[in-house]
Formats: structure tokens, C-alpha cells, sequence
């Protein structure tokens, strides 16, 4: 693996969710050069194996260190589940970052606020989720709620459609009282649904994720080792997928004001 200041940064997701994370390095670090790599040609993770999920997700980490990546930045709750401890062990040295449902600040939003989880099945299932909930149980009551389907909405790239609208109504329909007071949104997928989220449960509601404290994690752990790249000058996102049609869609949703 040979890499240096200039190399480029890699970003992965099972699709195009990981764009709400890229969108959040390219605003904070926008003379980077990024590779972007979304395997929807194997999407949804989240309903499959976590051994399924951790082959599929070590072989495009590998793949992008061997192109000379001087970071990884797994920009996917369910992968990082599923694979990134294991990366870590088996490369001390290199800079993976995972991204975590945003239990933490959306628990110290209020008092005992009552907190919505909408994330992939296998991310709310693992053992770790429970330990990080466990962590801010008494300042906080968390409900959690798998929301597969809507990867595969947006990952169709056909935001807020009908089909979009009417499955979101039907799996909030028992938070529409009122009484949910924040949204931990623990997929990078689900930021592309949240209009449509707060239209359904309320103005009230704040959102939570975890893109931006990503990027900033990654900001410092390149700087910590001198390998942010000092060129003044706008870098370049290359969109890669496993799937050729999203490539264009990836594009599209890399601008999407929403
Ligand atoms: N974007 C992924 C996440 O953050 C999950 C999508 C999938 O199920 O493939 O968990």
C-alpha cells in the first residue's frame, strides 16, 4: 500500500447512501480528491448475513487501498457493523473511518427525550448497537425502527415518490402523536428521506446523523499523520459502482438540495 498526502481519499457504501457522507467531506475538505465506490449491484446490505455483509464490504475497502487510497471512509452504519472492527485488526495502521447511529447527541437533545432509530435490520440487531444504547439509556428513550424498504427507494434514485410517502407513512404511523421528539437517522441513506420524515412526524422533530462528525473524524485523523493534501485547488470525485446505471444517478444525488 503506498500512499501520501496527494492520494486520494476512498469512500464506500452498499450504494448511494454513502453520498450524504461524501457530500459532507468534499464541503469540509473540498481540495481532496475522492473515489467514490457504491455496491449496489449488491444492495441492500442490511438484510443480509453480517459474514455476507463483512466479504462484500473488506473486498472493496482492499481493493481501493491497493489503488494507493489513504483512507477509507465506510460510509455505511451496516458495514461498519459488520466490518470495521475486523479491518482495524488487520491493518493497525491504516485510517478507516465507521459511521455510528447518532445515539449520543440526539439523547442529550432534551430531557429523557423520546428518540426514534430508523436504521438497516442488521445495524439494530448487532451487539454493538446495544452497547452504544446501553451507554445513554437513563438520559433517553430509544425506539427502534428497521426500515429496509426505503433503502431500496432510494437507492432507485426516485426520491420522494409515491411509494416512498406512502411506506414512510405506514411504518411512523404510531409516532405521528406527537411525542417523538428526535430522529436518529443510522443509515447514510435514510438523510435523503428526511423532508419527507418531518413532513409525517412533525416540525418538532429534530434529525440526527452521523456524516458530519465523520468528516470531521476523518479531518483529524489525516491531519494527526500529515496526510492532508495542502494544494489550493478544487478536487475531484470519481464515481465508481458496481452497478454501471448508478453512476449517473450518484452523480445527480451528489447535488440534490434536500
Ligand atoms: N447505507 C447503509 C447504512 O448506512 C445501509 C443500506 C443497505 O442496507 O444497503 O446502513
Amino acid at each position: 500500500m503506498k500512499y501520501n498526502s496527494k492520494s486520494p481519499i476512498a469512500v464506500v457504501d452498499s450504494g448511494v447512501g454513502g453520498i450524504t457522507v461524501l457530500r459532507k467531506l468534499y464541503k469540509l475538505m473540498p481540495n481532496e480528491d475522492y473515489i467514490y465506490f457504491g455496491d449496489s449491484a449488491n444492495a441492500p446490505y442490511g438484510v443480509k448475513t453480517k459474514d455476507e455483509i463483512r466479504n462484500l464490504t473488506v473486498k472493496a475497502c482492499e481493493a481501493l487501498m491497493e489503488r494507493g487510497a489513504k483512507a477509507v471512509v465506510i460510509a455505511c452504519n451496516t458495514a461498519t457493523s459488520a466490518a470495521a472492527a475486523y479491518l482495524r485488526e488487520k491493518y493497525p495502521d491504516f485510517i478507516f473511518i465507521g459511521l455510528e447511529p447518532a445515539l449520543k447527541p440526539a439523547a442529550l437533545s432534551g430531557e429523557n427525550p423520546k428518540v426514534l432509530v430508523l436504521a438497516t435490520p442488521l445495524t439494530l440487531k448487532e451487539e454493538k448497537f446495544d452497547n452504544l444504547m446501553a451507554k445513554f439509556a437513563d438520559r433517553a428513550e430509544f425506539i427502534k425502527l428497521p426500515a429496509p424498504e426505503l433503502v431500496r427507494f432510494i437507492e432507485g434514485g426516485n426520491l420522494d415518490s409515491e411509494e416512498e410517502i406512502a411506506y414512510l407513512e405506514k411504518i411512523l404511523s404510531p409516532y405521528t402523536d406527537g411525542r417523538v421528539d428526535a430522529v436518529v437517522l443510522g443509515c447514510t441513506h435514510f438523510p435523503f428521506a428526511r423532508k419527507c420524515i418531518q413532513r409525517i412526524l412533525g416540525e418538532k422533530v429534530q434529525f440526527f446523523e452521523g456524516s458530519k462528525g465523520a468528516a470531521n473524524y476523518c479531518k483529524l485523523c489525516l491531519e494527526e499523520k500529515g496526510l492532508l493534501n495542502s494544494a489550493d485547488r478544487e478536487g475531484s470525485i470519481s464515481f465508481e459502482n458496481s452497478d454501471e446505471n448508478k453512476i449517473e444517478i450518484s452523480k445527480k444525488m451528489f447535488y440534490y438540495k434536500g
